[in-house]
C-alpha cells in the first residue's frame, strides 16, 4: 500500500500542479507531459491509441510513478451504442439499467478507461436545450433511482479495480433559459434543494467517487466560484470526500462571467473554492505555482486537493495495478444482446387507434417511407463518440428479414416531396410506415433548438401521406420531446424511437410485429405547441389552479409524464393503503389483471399529492413505482412501499400528514385513495 502522506511530501508544487491537470489527449497532452508528471490524467484517447504504453510510461519514467486517470464521456455505451439516456430512462427498468452501465464500462475499462463522466442527472423543463438527450426525465426521485442505479453500474469492481463514476453537472444546469445550452440560470434555493439536489446526493450517497460541476451559475456567482455549492453543500452538509472535477476549461470560463480578469485570478478563485481538478483550461498547470508563490498559505488548499485525488487512485486500485486488460469483447453478440434488450423497453408507444399495430400479417405489403428508411448514423444519437454508424441496424434492415413485400423508399430532408411517385407507391399497399424526426446532431451539447417542430420537409410529407387514406405508423426518431399534434391526428400509431443505438432496426421490428410488446413509458412531458414550455407534472400548487389556462388552448400536454401503451391493457383495482411496523413505510397494494392475450410489462406508478403543507409542495409527486409481468389473462396483487422520509423532512413527518396517493398507468389516472399519516397510523378519509 503507498504511503500517500509520504507521497505528498516529496512533491514539488509543480508535481502536485501536475495531478490537478487533466489534459485533452489529442489536442493538449504530450507524452513528456506524462513523463515530466506535469498531467495526471487524459480523456479522448483514440481506439488506436495503446492506454497502456501511457500508464508505463507514467510508472516507469516518471519520477513519482503515479498512475494516470484516463477518463471518457461513456453516457449511453462505449463502441456498443445503446439508446441515449432520456429513451433508456422510459424503461423505468433500474436492474437493466444498472447492468447496462455496468457492461458498457467492461467494455470501456477493456480499453483503459478507468474514469467515467457519468451519470448525468441534470433535471430540465425545457425540451429546447439539447442537452435534455443525457437526462433520466424531469422528476427528481426517478432520476435519482436511476442515478443510484448508474454509478452502481459504473463502480462495480472490474479486474480488482474500481472505475470513478463523475455524477454530472453539479448543479441546475437544466435550467438555463429559452433552453440555450450554458445560458443564465435564475431558480430559488426552494428548487434548488427539492429538483436539482436530489439526485447528486442520490449519486453520492451511492458512493460515487468523483463529481463534476456545471458551467452554469447559482445566485450571484458562477459554480466554478460557488463558496455555497462547493463548501457548505458539498463538503459541509454533505461530506462528500472525493474528488470535483470543473466541466471542460470551465476554470479559465470565469474570465467571460466576469469574476476573474485573468487566468491568475481564475485559477485562485477555483483552486480556493474547492475545485480539485482543472479540465483542459490549463490554467492551474500555468498559473497556479505563481498563485502558491504569491499565497502559500494556499499550498494547504492545494495540498487538500492532492491528497483527494492520491486517494481516489489508491481507492481505484490503480497504484497497485495501472493496466488494463480486456475484459470483454467489444461489440460481442452479448452486449448487442442487452443492447436490443435496453432499446425493446424504450420505445414509447404513444397511440395505436383501432389496433393497428402489431402488425401480425408478415406477408402483407406495406410501404417504408421517410428519411431514416436505411439511415444508420440517426440511432447513434449524441455522446457516442467511440460508436460507429456501421454497427447500427437500420429500420430497413430490420423489417426486411420479415416483412419480404415491404416497399422503401428513401425521401431525404432536403428532398421535394414527389406526390405522383408516392402516391403510386402507396397504391396498393395496406400500410404506411413512415421514418420521422431529428438526425442525431439536432440533440447534445450545444445542439439546441428553437423549434419542437418535425424538421425538414417531413410535415409536408406526411400531409401528402395523409391522403392517400391507408394507416400511417410513425417512427419518430428525437433527442427529446417534440411538439406533433398535427402528426397525432394524421398516424393512427406513433412510435417514439428516440436515438436507440446499435440494435434499433432490430428492436423496431420487434415491436412492430408484437415479438415484444411495448412497455416504455415517458419521463418528460410532451407539450402540444412550444408556447406551453415550461410543462412539467410536477408543478408547484397555486392560488388559482382553476383559472390556469390559455386563451388559445388549455394546459393539457400532449402525452403526459409517465405515459405509455401496450399492445393490450391493463386494469387496476383493489388499491390498499397500508401502514407497514417498520419506519415512515407506506405500502400501498393493487390489483393488477392483464385482460389481453399479450404479455403486458406494466409500469406501475405511485403519485402523492401532500394537502395543507409548511412550504410549497408540488400538485403531486412520483413516490414509488415497480415494472411487472403479467402474463396473458392473469392478475397480480403489487405491492409498493413509498419511503416517505425521501419525501418529507423530519420535521413535516412528525405532524399529521394529509396525503392523496394515486396508483396507475401514468401520472394522469389512476386510483386514489386519501389517507391521513401521524406516528404510525394510517387512517383511510377517502376513496375514488
Ligand atoms: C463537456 C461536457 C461534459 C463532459 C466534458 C468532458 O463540455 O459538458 O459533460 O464530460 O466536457 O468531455
Amino acid at each position: 500500500m503507498v504511503d500517500l502522506l509520504a507521497l505528498l511530501k516529496k512533491m514539488t508544487v509543480k508535481q502536485k500542479i501536475g495531478q490537478l491537470t487533466l489534459l485533452d489527449f489529442k489536442n493538449q497532452a504530450r507524452l513528456e507531459d506524462i513523463k515530466e508528471g506535469r498531467v495526471g490524467a487524459l480523456l479522448n484517447i483514440g481506439l488506436d491509441q495503446d492506454t497502456n504504453e501511457l500508464q508505463r510510461i507514467s510508472m516507469e519514467e516518471s519520477e513519482l510513478k503515479i498512475p494516470l486517470l484516463i477518463g471518457d464521456d461513456v453516457i449511453h455505451g462505449f463502441q456498443t451504442i445503446y439508446p441515449i439516456p432520456i429513451a433508456e430512462s422510459c424503461s423505468w427498468n433500474l436492474d437493466l439499467i444498472e447492468r447496462n452501465t455496468h457492461f458498457a464500462k467492461l467494455e470501456a475499462y477493456s480499453h483503459g478507461i478507468n474514469l467515467i463522466f457519468a451519470p448525468m442527472v441534470d433535471i430540465t423543463h425545457d425540451p429546447r436545450w439539447g442537452r435534455i438527450m443525457e437526462t433520466c426525465g424531469e422528476d427528481p426521485y426517478l432520476t435519482s433511482q436511476m442515478a443510484k442505479a448508474k454509478v452502481r453500474g459504473i463502480q462495480k469492481a472490474v479486474d480488482g479495480k474500481i472505475v470513478a463514476s463523475c455524477p454530472k453537472h453539479f448543479t441546475g444546469y437544466g435550467a438555463v433559459e429559452a433552453g440555450l445550452d450554458y445560458n443564465t440560470t435564475d431558480y430559488s434555493i426552494h428548487r434548488l434543494k427539492n429538483l436539482y439536489l436530489p439526485p447528486f446526493k442520490s449519486a453520492l450517497d451511492s458512493g460515487a467517487l468523483t463529481i463534476m460541476s456545471a458551467f452554469t451559475t447559482f445566485n450571484d456567482q458562477p459554480i466554478a466560484s460557488s463558496r455555497f455549492l462547493f463548501e457548505e453543500i458539498l463538503r459541509k452538509e454533505w461530506g462528500f470526500e472525493g474528488v470535483l472535477i470543473s466541466d471542460w476549461a470551465q476554470i479559465e470560463q470565469l474570465i467571460p462571467h466576469g469574476v476573474a480578469k485573468d487566468k491568475y485570478e481564475a485559477s485562485l478563485k477555483a483552486l480556493s473554492l474547492g475545485i480539485d481538478i482543472d479540465l483542459a483550461s490549463k490554467v492551474y498547470l500555468e498559473f497556479l505555482e505563481k498563485v502558491i508563490e504569491d499565497n502559500p498559505d494556499l499550498e494547504e488548499k492545494l495540498d487538500s486537493a492532492v491528497l483527494r485525488v492520491l486517494k481516489l487512485k489508491a481507492k481505484m486500485g490503480l497504484f497497485d495495478n495501472p493496466y488494463t486488460k480486456k475484459v470483454i469483447k467489444p461489440l460481442g453478440a452479448d452486449l448487442r444482446k442487452m443492447a436490443k434488450e435496453a432499446a425493446d423497453e424504450a420505445i414509447v408507444l404513444l397511440k395505436n387507434d383501432s389496433g393497428v399495430l402489431p402488425l401480425t400479417n408478415t406477408e402483407e405489403k406495406i410501404l417504408v417511407i421517410g428519411p431514416y428508411v436505411d439511415d444508420k448514423d440517426v440511432h447513434l444519437g449524441a455522446w457516442a463518440f467511440k460508436g460507429n454508424p456501421k454497427t447500427c441496424i437500420s429500420v430497413k434492415e430490420g423489417l426486411e428479414k420479415t416483412f419480404k413485400k415491404a416497399v422503401f423508399y428513401e425521401v431525404k430532408p432536403n428532398d421535394s416531396i414527389n406526390y405522383d411517385k408516392i402516391k403510386e407507391l402507396s397504391l396498393d399497399v395496406s400500410k404506411i410506415i413512415v421514418t420521422l424526426g431529428e438526425p442525431r446532431d439536432y440533440s447534445g451539447e450545444n445542439h439546441n433548438r428553437q423549434f419542437l417542430d418535425l424538421p425538414f420537409n417531413q410535415n409536408e410529407l406526411v400531409d401528402a401521406l395523409a391522403t392517400f387514406n391507408k394507416p400511417i405508423i410513425a417512427l419518430v426518431f428525437s433527442g427529446r420531446p417534440l411538439a406533433i399534434t398535427d402528426l397525432n391526428k394524421k398516424a393512427a400509431s406513433i412510435l417514439w424511437c428516440w436515438h436507440l443505438g446499435v440494435e434499433a432496426g432490430n428492436s423496431i421490428t420487434s415491436v412492430l410485429t408484437g415479438e415484444v410488446n411495448p412497455s416504455a413509458k415517458l419521463t418528460q412531458t410532451f407539450p402540444k405547441t412550444l408556447g406551453q414550455v415550461p410543462i412539467y407534472y410536477n408543478r408547484y400548487q397555486t392560488g388559482r389552479p382553476e383559472l390556469l389556462s390559455y386563451v388559445d388552448g388549455n394546459l393539457e400536454p400532449l402525452y403526459p409524464f409517465g405515459f405509455g401503451l401496450h399492445y393490450g391493457n391493463i386494469k387496476y383495482s383493489q388499491m390498499e393503503v397500508k401502514y407497514s411496523a417498520d419506519i415512515l413505510q407506506l405500502v400501498v397494494k393493487v390489483l393488477l389483471e392483464n385482460e389481453s392475450n399479450y404479455p403486458i410489462y406494466e409500469i406501475v406508478q405511485v403519485y402523492l399529492s401532500s394537502k395543507y403543507n409548511q412550504k410549497l409542495r408540488p400538485v403531486k409527486e412520483l413516490c414509488g413505482f415497480k415494472k411487472e409481468m403479467i402474463e396473458p389473462g392473469c392478475q397480480k396483487t403489487v405491492e409498493i412501499s413509498l419511503a416517505l422520509e425521501e419525501h418529507f423532512e423530519d420535521t413535516e413527518l412528525m405532524n399529521e400528514l394529509t396525503l392523496e396517493i394515486m396508483a396507475g398507468p401514468n401520472s394522469q389516472e389512476g386510483l386514489k385513495q386519501t389517507v391521513q399519516v401521524k406516528g404510525g397510523q394510517v387512517w383511510l378519509i377517502s376513496k375514488s
